[in-house]
């Protein structure tokens, strides 16, 4: 079966038609158009019987021509009696015709003669040549009189009839289903974070004008909740920053220490948190999309991998321009790659972007994350035993933002075991 609405609903209205119409003109053929030519062939043979009885009856010369003109002007049929001889060869049967099995049984059965037919040869006259004592009498009949012979025009009539008013379903068909086709295109638009394409608007059967309108009202709540979290978060990000600088100045003041040591240190590690937050909020707001180069920025996170002591290698198959949301795309990754630098030392990357899907995994030999806690660390702020950080930094928050981030993009993040020994992060994103 295939899979589109418009074929389906196609196979829908053909089938039937189709199957009505064979079944039709199998009954019709079997039945009517058989019964007929029955009846003219058997109306036939009953003339050329009674002429061959008349011929039989009386023998004289005179009476035989009179018998012919009377067949001739009263039957239609033309006949003349030949002299004695063989009958010629059997024509060859055709493939499809009934008229010559139906004529040769009537044959048989009213006159029970050795006879010869030929139905193909002149296609408006049918001959007969039927083995008398007294010759061969040969016999021209209309072909129209022995064979309901107009029977393929109820066909084209009928199988013309159905080519136009499929013709007209198509046409409106595909006016019913194209308003559906604009809505799942808008619909996964908004779902890889595309602006929604101005023209669309609700229209069609009342059934997807009433989908369109939810899809719009439910776009329109969802955009009005991303922004009004947005917009709470980095009010709090703001404010609690100015109590943090404020903190740090009033620590400055105090003079130096061990105690401001360890006070700053933690203003640090707060002021890291809070940046993350803001990161967080930032995640989903409504970045315009654009089209990126992706190798240039490997080369950025190889050069910081280098920095940190860590080595890192990427290939790429396939074009490396991506059409994404600049900033979520970046830190989407930047934090996966975060991640691997952190907890590997040797980290791998390989892109693929193919007509369909744009595959990004990073790969790395440090510790790995547990099957069971691959769903956890996904959620905000979770994070596992903080001992097996080196540094004391993260929130928790790096794979929720990447996820996030995937998601908005229509896509998803995926972890599993890496052939490195560590943790493989895919980053899987519709083309
Ligand atoms: N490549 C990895 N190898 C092993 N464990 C990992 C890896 N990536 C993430 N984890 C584990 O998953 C937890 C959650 O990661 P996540 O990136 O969300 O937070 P984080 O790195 O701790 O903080 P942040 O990214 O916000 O600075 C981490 O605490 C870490 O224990
Ligand atoms: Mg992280």
């Amino acid at each position: 079966m295939p899979k589109g609405l418009y074929p389906r609903s196609l196979i829908i209205i053909i089938a039937p038609m189709v199957l009505l119409q064979c079944v039709v003109t199998v009954v019709f053929m079997e039945r009517h158009w058989a019964l007929v030519t029955e009846r003219l062939s058997q109306g036939v043979v009953q003339d050329i019987a009674a002429v061959v009885d008349l011929i039989e009856l009386d023998r004289s010369a005179g009476d035989l021509d009179a018998i012919l003109d009377i067949a001739q002007r009263r039957l239609d049929l033309n006949i003349a009696l030949l002299p004695a001889g063989e009958l010629p060869p059997p024509a060859p049967k055709p493939f499809f015709n009934i008229l010559d099995g139906i004529l040769s049984e009537e044959l048989t059965r009213q006159i029970g003669r050795p006879f010869w037919i030929d139905t193909v040869g002149n296609s408006k006259i049918v001959e007969i040549r039927i083995r008398l004592d007294e010759g061969i009498l040969r016999v021209f009949a209309p072909r129209n009189s022995a064979y309901a012979s107009n029977t393929h025009i109820f066909l084209i009539w009928m199988v013309g009839t159905s080519l136009v008013l499929l013709i007209i379903a198509v046409l409106f068909l595909r006016n019913q289903i194209r308003p559906i086709q604009t809505l799942a295109a808008a619909a996964e638009d908004f779902g890889r974070g595309k602006p929604m394409p101005p023209e669309f608007r609700p229209r069609g059967a009342s059934e997807v004008r009433q989908a369109s309108v939810a899809f719009i009202q439910m776009r329109d709540r969802i955009e009005r909740q991303i922004e009004q979290r947005t917009r709470m978060l980095n009010g709090v990000s703001h404010d609690l920053r100015t109590v943090l600088t404020r903190f740090r100045l009033q620590l400055a003041l105090l003079g130096e220490g061990e105690d401001q040591d360890a006070l700053n240190s933690d203003i640090d590690e707060m002021q890291r948190m809070l940046e993350g937050y803001l990161a967080f909020a930032k995640g989903e707001a409504g970045e315009d999309v654009a089209e990126i180069d992706l190798e240039p920025l490997m080369e950025r996170y190889q050069a910081e991998a280098e920095l940190k002591g860590r080595k890192l290698s990427f290939e790429i198959t396939g074009d490396t321009r991506v059409t994404v949301r600049p900033d979520a795309f970046t830190r989407m990754i930047s934090n996966l790659v975060a991640n691997a630098i952190r907890h590997g030392t040797t980290v791998q990357m390989t892109l693929n972007h193919d007509f369909r899907w744009l595959s990004i995994a990073i790969e790395d030999d440090g510790p790995g994350i547990a099957a069971e806690q691959r769903e956890a660390v996904f959620k905000p702020f979770v994070r596992l035993d903080p001992a097996r950080n080196l540094d004391a930094g993260g929130t928790g928050l790096g794979l929720a933002i990447a996820r996030d981030v995937a998601r908005a993009h229509g896509g998803d993040i995926l972890l599993s075991d890496s052939a490195l020994g560590g943790l493989r992060a895919l980053i899987r994103i519709p083309a």
